[in-house]
């Protein structure tokens, strides 16, 4: 399968990210054809006003996939404003989507009504879903790894191929299909959404000491005051921790002695970091040997491959729209 997804360079990645995206994307880059991109443009769509680097954010991002596991020996990897395809692919959709599509968008109006701090009452906002559209059938892809609150985006890309095949004749796209992520969301250390700003996230470019400082600050169940109070592992995070990162063994050691006080919060906590640190410690290992050099390099030849694949699509696509000319009639 072709597999197009993309992140928007916004900082350093946390075990959330991990385990609800790039998990996936290790995975899926073993048996696919994986394009994974830098989503620049789509970072300037809500922070327009911040005076990003995005330069340097969408190259620490890429640093982090790479630490990660992201093979670009296997994968395609490169920084979506360099392929000026999307830009032009995006002017296209534009003229044939609807506005309702847009203003229907549960993504767009839950960001609305969220986010006070910024204005994004601006058509890049609104027509966020149109590039990320463009994003995705530039490349013919099939599959979509995407978490939960990005499905109304594929319905929208869906209808948007379908849009364009009808009113020009012609099929030129892959309708897309989504591939949500198996796992579900890691909550921060507080029990809030896992945020830079609520400064409860676990950065995969940590020490082993400073998770350690971040594990051992966590609310536990509020019921064990003394190690003598048995508690209840369904209330307390770390256990989700241990759902998501230990064996069997330990997760089963974890909820027999929490809930007969067989064991205190240090050592289940202990338990925790050394299961976090199996697979944070291959990262550390992988980041140390990454230069600047390398990253660029690997950017290069990214942009390299993908070009090629988004000139060739371009050029069908304007055919259909320009010249009414077709190779696949609908
Ligand atoms: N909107 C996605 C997010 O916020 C990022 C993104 C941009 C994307 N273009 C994409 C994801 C194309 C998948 C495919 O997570
Ligand atoms: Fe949480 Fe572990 Fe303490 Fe139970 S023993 S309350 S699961 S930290």
């Amino acid at each position: 399968m072709r597999i197009v997804s993309g992140m928007r360079p916004t900082g350093k990645l946390h075990l959330g990210h991990y385990l609800g995206v790039l998990k996936n994307w290790i995975e899926l880059q073993k048996e696919n054809e994986c394009y994974f991109f830098v989503a620049d443009w789509h970072a300037l769509s809500t922070s327009y006003e911040d005076k990003l680097n995005l330069r340097e954010l969408s190259i620490e991002l890429v640093r982090d996939w790479l630490a990660a596991g992201v093979d670009p020996t296997k994968s395609v990897l490169f920084v979506q404003s360099t392929i000026k395809e999307h830009a032009e692919l995006y002017v296209l959709l534009n003229m044939i989507t609807p506005l309702g599509w847009l203003e229907r968008n549960p993504t767009y109006k839950d960001q609305l009504a969220q986010i006070k701090t910024k204005d994004i009452h601006t058509a890049g906002f609104l027509t966020y879903p149109v590039l990320q559209t463009a994003d995705i059938i530039l490349y013919d892809a099939d599959g979509v790894p995407i978490g939960e609150d990005q499905r109304p985006h594929i319905e929208i890309a869906r209808e948007i191929v379908r849009r364009f095949h009808h009113l020009f004749g012609c099929e030129v796209f892959k309708e897309p299909k989504e591939l949500l992520s198996p796992t579900p969301r890691l909550l921060g250390l507080d029990g809030r959404k896992m945020s830079k700003s609520y400064n409860n996230a676990i950065y995969l470019s940590e020490t082993k000491e400073e998770v350690w400082q971040k594990l051992r600050g966590a609310v536990t169940d509020p019921q064990r005051v003394r190690k003598s109070d048995p508690g209840n592992p369904e209330v307390c995070l770390i256990y989700d921790y241990h759902k998501a990162f230990s064996d069997e063994e330990t997760i089963k050691k974890v909820e027999e002695g929490c809930r007969t006080a067989g064991i205190g919060c240090v050592e289940c906590k202990k338990w925790c970091l050394e299961s976090i640190e199996r697979v944070l410690e291959p990262m550390r290992e992988r980041r140390a040997a990454i230069s600047e050099d390398m990253i660029a390099e690997v950017l290069q030849k990214g942009e390299q491959r993908a070009k090629a694949e988004a000139a060739k699509k371009m050029q069908a696509v304007n055919e259909a729209v320009f010249e009414q000319r077709c190779e696949v009639e609908k």
